[in-house]
């Protein structure tokens, strides 16, 4: 018996965990395998986080929760955007969600109608297009390569414009490849924009503090300001305070707009869990020692990355800016054969030899709509990601001609 609609059929489940769950199940039996697929800290999140956390359910602050997020955490966003973006926003121009994703999809259930087409440019995360089709939209993907740092240039940005674009997806830094957009970038757009009064903006600034260079963070709202006022930003305490299982994301944005999300929160999960909020608070609001400690690992790993990927002859890669990845490019060993006589004919198949015959997981390109890359999460420690290059390097010198 099929259970589902067309449109919850026509939709996949995230790959990433799918690999992830295939690593478990290899190493569960025993294998011994090097799991670089999911994109989460590996650490702990500072002690007062859990503290806030056994706090409230102490006091018995455990009932329903405001839909918009309690007061308390809504102006610790106020606060951070003020003290870190250099932004004003008012109360009502924040509210608080279950992750960055749960906002995602209250934007996109509140304003699209059928057929409303969103720019998503690639390679991009894993559920953006999947959100937007779940919600009765079109999305639209714009092929970006490394010849532009991974990033849409104005004249693509142009070319994709249609009467029914409603939203621009933007992510800096960018889950998978790490590319941050620098002010005039953003500003280039922006011109182009300020053309198409129907579209809105998603700034999906989610890995804001994990920047592995000197290149900085801007956000969209900051160097656009112009376009404030159809901008919607998109944050939250999963990756900067390692507090992916809390589930607490945040958004500003114009509070007509806010308040439509608002009302997706209210007839569908009511609230954020106040304790998890609790827990938000005292991560915006503590000492932030962590945020900046954190950005300091991944800088050194990235450095252990591109030093052992560097000596991999066949594959390309620009070190990341920013995130927690590694985007290798593996194009130019598609064809080869397999010491089995199989052929990588793809990135899947390049990833699932990787897998199953290496001991090394990680997330095929397609899956961000970049073929012919494999992304390797650098959240892992010094000794996993050294041991993870020794095996790319196995599987692609095995590789004939
Ligand atoms: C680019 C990007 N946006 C949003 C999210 C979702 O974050 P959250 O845990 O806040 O839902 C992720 C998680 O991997 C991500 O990579």
């Amino acid at each position: 018996m099929a259970f589902e609609n067309k449109r919850a059929a026509g939709i996949k489940s995230s790959p990433s965990m799918a690999i992830a769950m295939a690593a478990r199940k290899l190493a569960a039996h025993g294998r011994d395998i090097i799991d670089l697929s999911l994109g989460e800290p590996d650490f702990e999140p500072p002690p007062h986080v859990a503290e806030a956390a056994c706090a409230a359910i102490r006091k018995g602050r455990v009932r329903y929760g405001a839909a918009a997020g309690t007061e308390e955490l809504r102006q610790a966003v106020v606060d951070k955007f003020r003290r870190e973006n250099k932004l004003d926003y008012g109360l009502e121009e924040v509210m608080v969600a279950n992750g960055a994703k749960q906002i995602l999809f209250d934007v996109f259930l509140a304003t699209l109608e059928p057929g409303d087409e969103v720019i998503i440019p690639t390679p991009c995360w894993v559920s953006y297009g999947d959100i937007v089709a779940l919600n009765g939209g079109t999305p639209v993907y714009v092929t970006c390569g490394r010849e532009t740092g991974f990033k849409i240039t104005p004249e693509k940005l142009e070319a994709a414009i249609t009467p029914k674009t409603r939203w621009l997806m933007l992510n800096s830094p960018s889950n998978p490849t790490g590319a941050i957009y620098s002010q005039e970038e953003y500003r280039a757009l922006g011109q182009v924009l300020a053309r198409h009064c129907q579209v809105l903006v998603i700034s999906d600034e989610i890995y804001e503090h994990i920047l592995l260079t000197d290149v900085a963070f801007i956000s969209f709202a900051k160097a656009c300001a112009g376009l404030r006022h159809r901008t919607l930003i998109v944050n939250g305490v999963s990756k900067a305070y390692a507090m992916t299982g809390w589930r607490v994301g945040y958004a500003a944005g114009p509070k007509a707009l806010i308040a439509a999300l608002n009302k997706m929160q209210s007839q569908s999960v009511t609230s954020v869990s106040v304790v998890a909020q609790a827990a938000a608070l005292a991560a915006l609001t503590g000492d932030q020692s962590f945020v900046g400690n954190a950005a300091a690992i991944f800088t050194a790993r990235s450095k252990i990355m591109a030093d052992n990927l560097a000596g991999i002859d066949g594959i390309d890669f620009t070190p990341p800016e920013g995130a927690f990845y590694a985007f290798v490019g593996i194009e130019r060993l598609l064809g080869r054969k397999t010491a089995a006589g199989e052929v990588i004919t793809d990135d899947t198949v390049f990833a699932s030899h990787l897998l199953n015959e290496f001991g090394l997981s990680g997330v095929p390109g397609v899956a961000f709509g970049a073929p012919g890359f494999i992304r390797l999460s650098i959240a892992a420690s010094d000794r996993e990601l050294e041991g993870a290059c020794e095996r790319l390097a196995a599987m692609v010198y095995s590789l004939g001609l």
